[in-house]
């Protein structure tokens, strides 16, 4: 499953350029001013593919190919954790053989390859990120559900698919990177026939969260510098956008706030984790990967800028445990909504 240190960045994921995407990235951030803001939003696409050619070999490395958060609790293994996350969103839009979905941002296919097997359902992944999506078929191919998968290459803000050709639609932490939560809630909306539902893990800063507080403004500006994202929305501005696309919300709750004692989200990124992947995901395993990385990269064994990638996601890291622990982030503002008709 996870991939060698070493062959971090090596294949496929800029090789030599990674010094020239990193600075691009950094460039194309531009700080948490409303300009920069804007212009995130404006070339998102660019922005997201160059965050996702740098990051994805790290994300495979240090948390496996579901690239998400979920709810643990006590005594169930990270994986276990994942899975149930992911069949829960299989479950509430009673996906069953015969139907066929559409996740939108669907990653190197974790996800995707978990809900095809637990419902029996086709799906569909979208992603603009070659490199993802090739990861995903070939995973996909090699577990046998080949047959119940297909993948479009494209901006899931214009999905290149047929109005009303899905029976039900998904996207798991993914819809935080849109530059317009309408525009991709509407996009889920033209591509489900009527009737159809749509459910979401959205981040979203929760009440807890004051714009007043310097403390609170910088976790949420390291969180989208590192997190690759535009902006990261409230919850009443998501169940807004869902409404203003033409949905009917059925269901907005966010799943941490809720979660029976256990195990909360961000603990893989801070405690030392029970499973492989969440050792190396702790802040101990981030420390020992950026400094093998860093021996590495100066004997020349990874490419140049290689840490500097590694110092980005632990930005992100550290944000996202600390806006854990103080309540004022989720990952998972569940959202379920259906397409009148
Ligand atoms: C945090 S990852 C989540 C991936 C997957 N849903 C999972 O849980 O494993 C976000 C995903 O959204 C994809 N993405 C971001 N912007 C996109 C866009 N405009 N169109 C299609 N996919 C996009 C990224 O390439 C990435 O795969």
């Amino acid at each position: 499953m996870a991939r060698r240190l070493t062959g971090i960045l090596k294949d496929g994921s800029g090789g030599d350029c990674v010094a020239a995407r990193i600075e691009d990235y950094a460039r194309r951030y531009g700080g948490a001013a409303q300009d920069s803001l804007d212009e995130r939003k404006t070339d998102y696409r660019n922005f997201e593919n160059t965050y996702y050619d740098l990051v994805t070999d790290f994300f495979e490395y240090g948390w496996g190919q579901s690239f998400h958060f979920a709810p643990r609790a006590a005594n169930e293994s990270f994986a276990a954790s994942l899975a149930r996350h992911e069949h829960y969103v299989a479950h509430r839009l009673g996906l069953a053989p015969g139907m066929t979905a559409v996740d939108l941002g669907c990653g190197v296919g974790g996800p995707l390859i978990e809900i095809a097997r637990f419902s029996g359902a086709r799906i569909v992944g979208v992603n603009n990120n070659a490199l993802q999506l090739e990861r995903a078929a070939r995973r996909c191919d090699e577990v046998g559900l080949g047959h119940l998968a297909d993948w479009i290459e494209c901006d899931f803000m214009r999905v290149d698919a047929p109005d009303a050709s899905f029976d039900a639609a998904y996207s798991i932490e993914a819809t935080c990177c849109a530059p317009d939560k309408k525009g991709v809630y509407g996009e889920a909306f033209r591509l489900l026939r009527p009737g159809g539902q749509m459910a979401v893990y959205e981040y979203c800063l929760t009440d807890r969260f004051d714009g007043a507080d310097p403390g609170h403004r910088r976790l949420k500006a390291e969180m989208e510098h590192g997190g690759g994202l535009p902006d990261i929305a409230r919850p009443h501005e998501v169940d807004a956008a869902v409404r203003d696309a033409g949905f009917e919300l059925v269901e907005a709750r966010d799943l941490a706030a809720e979660a029976p004692p256990g195990i909360p989200w961000y603990q893989p990124l801070t405690g030392s984790g029970l499973s492989f992947a969440s050792v190396r995901s702790s802040d101990a395993g981030r420390r020992v990967t950026h400094g093998s990385l860093w021996l590495l990269e100066r004997l020349r064994l990874v490419p140049r800028g290689t840490t500097r990638v590694s110092a980005l996601l632990n930005l992100a890291a550290g944000a996202l445990a600390e806006a854990g622990r103080l309540g004022i982030f989720t990952p998972m503002y569940f959202v379920l909504a259906r397409k009148p008709g």
